[in-house]
């Protein structure tokens, strides 16, 4: 586990690897996973994966070192207590914008409210009044974003969560996140799904909006599945239709353009147990809102509102029905 200081002093070595090999020696790793492919990581944190990193970067190194004096992980916003005068809020603020867009949330740092595109804290209501407590739970979170759910999940109790995200930006966020929780139960790794191996398993395995996004969503599954400890739990959420097919959509869907496949309800519980899960349970399916989903000061492109056919709005622009979740929990006995 990487301390406060340690951790300042490693940034600051990494500006000085940064401007010498155009790539960071990288900060930690859990040091429960040594087969994973620790060796990415310092080809993903570079502007070889994205030329905004230096950029980014510049600006996690900007803001102000300062110790949080409280964390708290149990409220919608997940918040650290600083004491920041107003001009260094103000500095803290502008760096923090310069990883727009800010999807997932909230946040609240020091003064500052972060408020995210989406309202990730109602997701996080519909999922834990099913899951409950995460006591003492090793938990992976395939396509956490910035870690925001893996903050609930330890304000609920989780010993360790493990997040993979391939976007490097919302890795950084993290990063910056970091700097003021400084508690490395919570990874946010520039990982894909199919880049881990699965000699590792944990107690429950998340894949929360990333089915649409495989071209396998069996496979995906499959993964999940073989990701899960025995006697653990896989959970699964998704874009799903309502119709008596599943959606593989040509083009776009709501105008993104890595969707596969939208699946039934029907679809989605056999491919679970299809993948070996049993006691499937559908925990949720809701129309994703306007309150939920919105362009904010902190994500000032274009939201679900622009997704939606105007006339119609039980439609996306491109005249599937309008974007519906589904998530569904299964065993492994
Ligand atoms: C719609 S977002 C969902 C974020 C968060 N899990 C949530 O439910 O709000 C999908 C995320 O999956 C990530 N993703 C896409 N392909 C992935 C892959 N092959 N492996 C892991 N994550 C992936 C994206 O970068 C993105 O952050």
């Amino acid at each position: 586990m990487v301390s406060l200081p340690k951790l300042g002093i490693v940034f600051g070595l990494q500006t000085v690897a940064y401007f010498l090999s155009e790539k960071i020696e990288l900060l930690d790793w859990p040091k429960n996973l040594p087969e994973w492919p620790q060796h990415l990581l310092a080809e993903r944190f570079s502007n070889k994966t994205h030329g905004d990193f230096p950029r980014w970067f510049e600006a996690i190194n900007a803001m102000p070192e300062q110790p949080s004096h409280e964390v708290l992980l149990d409220e919608d916003a997940v918040r650290c207590v600083l004491n920041l005068s107003k001009e260094t809020t103000a500095v803290l603020q502008d760096q923090l914008m310069h990883l727009h867009p800010w999807r997932k949330g909230p946040f609240q740092i020091g003064d500052i409210r972060i408020d995210t595109e989406w309202h990730s804290d109602w997701k996080w209501q519909r999922l834990s009044k099913t899951l409950g407590t995460f006591n003492g739970q090793r938990v992976l979170d395939i396509g956490c974003g910035n870690g925001y759910f893996g903050w609930r999940m330890l304000g609920a109790g989780a010993k360790e969560v493990v997040g993979i995200d391939p976007t490097l930006l919302f890795c950084m966020q993290h990063q910056a996140i970091q700097k003021y929780f400084q508690d490395q139960r919570n990874w946010v790794l520039p990982l894909k799904v199919e880049e881990i191996p699965i000699t590792t398993t944990f107690d429950r395995v998340l894949s929360m909006g990333v089915l649409y996004h495989r071209r396998d969503p069996q496979e995906h599954i499959d993964k999940v599945f073989a990701l899960t400890e025995n006697g653990g739990q896989g959970i699964i959420e998704t874009l799903v239709v309502e119709t008596t097919e599943s959606l593989y959509p040509e083009d776009r869907y709501a105008r993104m353009r890595n969707v596969w496949c939208v699946p039934t309800v029907d679809d989605l519980c056999s491919w679970m147990t299809k993948a070996g899960f049993s006691d499937i349970q559908v925990i949720d399916v809701c129309t994703t809102s306007f309150e939920e989903q919105r362009s904010t000061p902190w994500m000032h492109f274009e939201s679900l509102v622009h997704s939606l056919n105007p006339e119609d709005q039980r439609l996306t622009v491109e005249g599937h029905p309008r974007p519906v979740r589904a998530m569904v929990v299964g065993s492994k006995n």
